[in-house]
């Protein structure tokens, strides 16, 4: 069962070639994605053969096999981890009963508005990151945005396979929008805001890939409670490609930070006019990236009070964030949560029903996963000697969507006047000024084994290769 078949045309390892329909389905699907890769995929890659990547097996040993590829020719597939014939649900209104193999008619609505939207994310942030080849600050750094960008093909695979396996006309229908919707797109973009954004330049990427991914890994890992199994066994698989993501995020804004705390020794500074004519991104520039794109990211948990929400956890949908760890009764009917709100221009704490609550209980559990980076971005500081804290913004800062989303409330977590905004959020959030700035050191770097000056090698190569391995050939 964990073995995959590369033979046919759509590897996998779910007897595709016993459903002739479905097969077919998929291989005319397939084209069409081909087209949306060449037309919305990596920019100017066609030619080039790059160190990649490819599933070989779901087990948790060995699945992965390395070697230059193109990307075109990537082994797109369908990987679902082993099943469990005794799995039962454990959460909800059907706790104690069998998993579902199939769509029970009364989720089917619901679990295909679920499907739709996870899928709809991964081609997203490939068409957002697709001119970032263009200035990648090393053959390195290009490897890895690239296997990202092919994992993130494969993910929009698994979701899809779901829709035409599941969900008949509609899901075949609802495969086909999500070509056709596109990041950013005026008149049919993305279904999520933070997909609609810039991914404008490197500093942007590390810091998506490290807090944006990392909704997805919560988001995956909530889906993977499901009580619809092949739902289940699909976001499992799609967990462990997302811990890559998550780790070129989380190394390259390490090594932006070690660069810049390198520059500050060197010319002993911390003025922020000597360290970017020295061309290193100042760390209060950081700070600003990491406000943003945190807060941005905590969006996409949704509105603090869902009764969605509630309907999905109760149904056996969607649970929380490692379910079978928590202690008590997951059904949560009496149990309450405490969520913000603003009253009086303060932040108050007001409990409310846990089960309408379950998208802020995810947000919270990503909060603290997210805050971990955050800390060892500061050893790398804090190594240097140089004292300048890193942080979080306070959940309720530059909220988009919930009960804080009328409210301007600072990092720390006051609420303020428009006025005060208006006169501080330059402090806070990006400007103008700091994203020309970072665009301006973007500059493509195609030597094995040489970077950006304003980045500092990785430790390690991928795969025990060394760092000037010729990661991607340029042909
Ligand atoms: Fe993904
Ligand atoms: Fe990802």
């Amino acid at each position: 069962m964990s073995g995959i078949n590369y033979s046919e045309k759509i590897p996998n390892n779910v007897n595709l070639s016993e459903d002739r329909t479905l097969q077919r389905a998929l291989e005319q699907w397939q084209p069409n994605f081909i087209n949306w890769w060449d037309d919305m995929g990596p920019e100017g890659s066609t030619d080039m053969d790059v160190y990649l990547r490819t599933a070989v097996s779901v087990d948790p040993q060995g699945w992965a096999q390395f070697g230059h590829v193109k990307m075109r020719d990537y082994r797109w597939g369908v990987f679902l981890n082993p099943g469990d014939q005794e799995r039962q649900i454990h959460f909800g209104d059907h706790k104690g009963e069998k998993v579902w193999q199939d769509v029970p008619g009364e989720h089917r609505a619901n679990l295909r508005r679920i499907i739709v939207t996870q899928g709809d994310t991964e081609p997203a942030s490939v068409e957002q990151q697709r001119h970032l080849g263009l200035t990648a600050p090393s053959m390195y750094d290009l490897r890895n945005l690239f296997q990202i960008n092919v994992e993130e093909g494969r993910h929009l695979w698994a979701m899809v396979y779901l829709l035409h396996k599941y969900f008949g006309r509609d899901g075949r229908e609802e495969a086909d929008a999500l070509l056709q919707r596109n990041s950013g797109n005026e008149d049919n973009p993305r279904i999520l805001q933070a997909f609609n954004e810039k991914t404008p330049d490197w500093l942007s990427f590390f810091m998506f890939t490290y807090f944006t991914d990392r909704d997805g890994k919560f988001q995956l890992c909530a889906l993977a409670e499901s009580a619809f199994d092949p739902l289940a066994r699909t976001t499992k698989f799609m967990l462990t490609e997302e811990a890559h993501h998550m780790f070129v995020g989380e190394s390259g804004v390490s090594r932006t930070i070690q660069r810049t705390v390198d520059v500050m020794n060197q010319l002993k500074t911390d003025d922020v006019a000597k360290l970017r004519a020295a061309g290193v991104i100042d760390l209060p520039t950081i700070q600003r990236y990491i406000n943003f794109h945190f807060s941005v990211t905590i969006d996409l948990f949704g509105a603090d009070e869902s009764s969605n929400a509630a309907t999905f956890y109760s149904s056996g949908l969607k649970g929380r964030y490692e379910e079978g760890k928590r202690a008590d009764d997951h059904v949560l009917k009496g149990n309450t949560y405490k969520i913000l709100a603003v009253e009086n221009d303060k932040l108050i704490e007001k409990e409310v029903p846990m089960l309408n609550a379950l998208n802020e209980v995810l947000r919270d559990d990503y909060i603290v996963d997210s805050k971990g980076g955050i800390e060892r971005w500061n050893r790398v500081i804090e190594k240097a000697g140089i004292p300048f804290k890193l942080t979080a913004p306070h959940k309720a800062f530059h909220r988009n969507i919930g009960s804080l989303s009328g409210s301007k409330i600072t990092p720390d977590g006051r609420v303020v006047t428009a006025e005060e905004w208006m006169a501080k959020v330059g402090e806070w959030l990006p400007t103008n000024e700091d994203r020309a700035y970072v665009g301006s050191l973007m500059g493509r770097v195609t030597e094995p084994g040489k970077f950006a000056n304003w980045i500092a090698p990785p430790v390690m190569g991928i795969n025990r290769q060394p760092v000037d391995f010729d990661y991607v050939r340029f042909n």
